[in-house]
């Protein structure tokens, strides 16, 4: 077989076969393909797509080209959840105590930030001690113990989506929807859960701009899972202004502190209990109702925030800065960013407001960029608050104040403001089961 004739065949539109695909996989797994051919295969995909079948086989492909973990003594109870990214989204560290502490199994690996977006892991690393690199012994056992283990993704995890991945990153060639899906349920069908929850987030700070292609490609994900046996549902939630108000690592730990606690509300609160939900219906088999009911007692008990700081303590996490988040580590400094206008806030670039707390030191733009896990923004305001001129918007934390004058500009630019309130957004636009 020859790469050129694959390349060629899908240029023309025709359906690979399952032999064709798999040496696709394998070639770019054992490097024996050269980035140039792979690169030209994916922008084919992009001009061409897939069916449902080859979809489902480089899924699969891609899924068994590195380790694989074996969450199968847990039975049903294992559960997953995935997020195509945002900014403030601090979900996992909510919905995993919560669902831990309703029963189900939480052994889950996590990614890091890149670009505008934030990732769990970093989040994790933010609190003192925290070790998000475990081996899988003691990853299986701490999901035994306590039902809740979140660590860094192992580096052999779907290896040919790394390397997938790197190119189409660099070659126009991410947004497709056959290369997302893949890309996605291979590592999540590799992590191992028996039921998985996708979160599509839509709007602008998400991939996916409008509701309709997040559609598509929830339907997509939740098919390809379902085909390879797991249990699968995808919440199509609102990301077109930041999750919460606490953009950035330590800061987003304590709005996640304050949600389990029950003193914060809000859209991260009614996000994280959505997600939830669907969970424990699907661990449970029971109503969408009946699991919110669940995870809103284990709120309201105080069991989700105990079983968050048994989970933190076992990694080796401080849980005194959790109990009192008055001893959470703060950044040197702090800027307020006042309003140039009065009227309504009518959007926000979430992307940009993302990209802002990179340049205060919380993300990263490439791999190997350190992160400071201080650092971010607190917003004072969001979409459709009225203001006026000299308010406050946000608060700007760096350990260096000449990282200000940057990430303000960035910010202001990110807001429009109108004479009249915007309409008000649903926070999640469709549950697909
Ligand atoms: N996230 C992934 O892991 N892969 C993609 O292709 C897009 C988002």
């Amino acid at each position: 077989m020859r790469m050129v004739d694959l390349i060629h065949k899908k240029r023309r539109g025709e359906e690979l076969t399952d032999e064709e695909i798999r040496f696709f996989v394998n070639g770019v797994t054992d490097g024996s393909l050269p980035d140039y051919q792979i690169s030209a295969f994916c922008m084919a995909v992009v001009f061409q797509s897939m069916s449902d079948r080859e979809i489902a086989t480089l899924t699969d492909a891609m899924a068994h080209s590195g380790d694989e973990i074996d969450l199968s003594e847990f039975g049903t109870l294992s559960v997953d959840k995935h997020s195509t990214g945002g900014v403030g989204d601090k979900t996992s560290l909510i919905l995993a105590p919560i669902v831990a502490a309703c029963g189900a199994k939480t052994a889950k690996m996590s990614g890091r930030g890149l670009g505008h977006t934030g990732g769990t892991v970093d989040k994790l690393e933010s609190i003192p001690g925290y070790r998000v690199e475990l081996s899988i012994e003691d990853f299986l056992k701490q999901s035994r113990d306590i039902g809740v283990c979140v660590i860094g993704q192992s580096a052999d995890l779907a290896p040919a989506d790394k390397r997938l991945y790197a190119l189409r990153d660099v070659t126009a060639t991410v947004e497709a929807i056959p290369l997302i899906v893949s890309s996605i349920m291979s590592k999540k069908l590799a992590a191992g859960a028996h039921s998985i929850v996708l979160d599509v987030t839509v709007g602008s700070g998400a991939f996916m701009k409008d509701i309709a292609s997040a559609e598509v490609l929830a339907r997509k994900m939740v098919e390809i899972g379902r085909r390879c046996g797991r249990n699968m549902a995808a919440v199509i939630s609102n990301m077109d202004e930041p999750l919460g108000h606490a953009i950035g690592n330590l800061l987003e730990v304590e709005e996640a502190v304050g949600v389990l606690k029950g003193e914060v509300k809000g859209d991260v609160y009614e996000v994280s209990l959505e997600l939830a939900a669907a969970m424990l219906s699907l661990v449970f088999g029971i109503s969408h109702e009946e699991a919110r009911k669940r995870a809103d007692e284990s709120i309201a008990s105080g069991k989700a925030f105990e079983k968050f700081k048994e989970w933190i303590a076992y990694q080796g996490g401080d849980t005194a800065c959790l109990d009192d988040t008055a001893k959470m580590a703060r950044a040197r400094f702090s800027h307020e960013v006042k309003s140039p206008e009065s009227g309504y806030i009518t959007r926000m670039e979430t992307e940009a407001i993302g990209n802002a707390a990179g340049l205060l030191g919380a993300g990263r733009m490439v791999k190997s960029d350190p992160i400071d896990p201080t650092a971010g923004i607190v917003l004072a305001k969001k979409t459709g608050e009225k203001v006026k001129k000299g308010d406050v918007l946000c608060t700007l934390y760096a350990d260096r104040e000449e990282l200000f004058p940057a990430a303000e500009k960035a910010f202001l630019g990110s807001l429009s403001f109108g004479k009249t309130a915007p309409e008000p957004q649903p926070l999640i636009y469709k549950i697909i089961r």
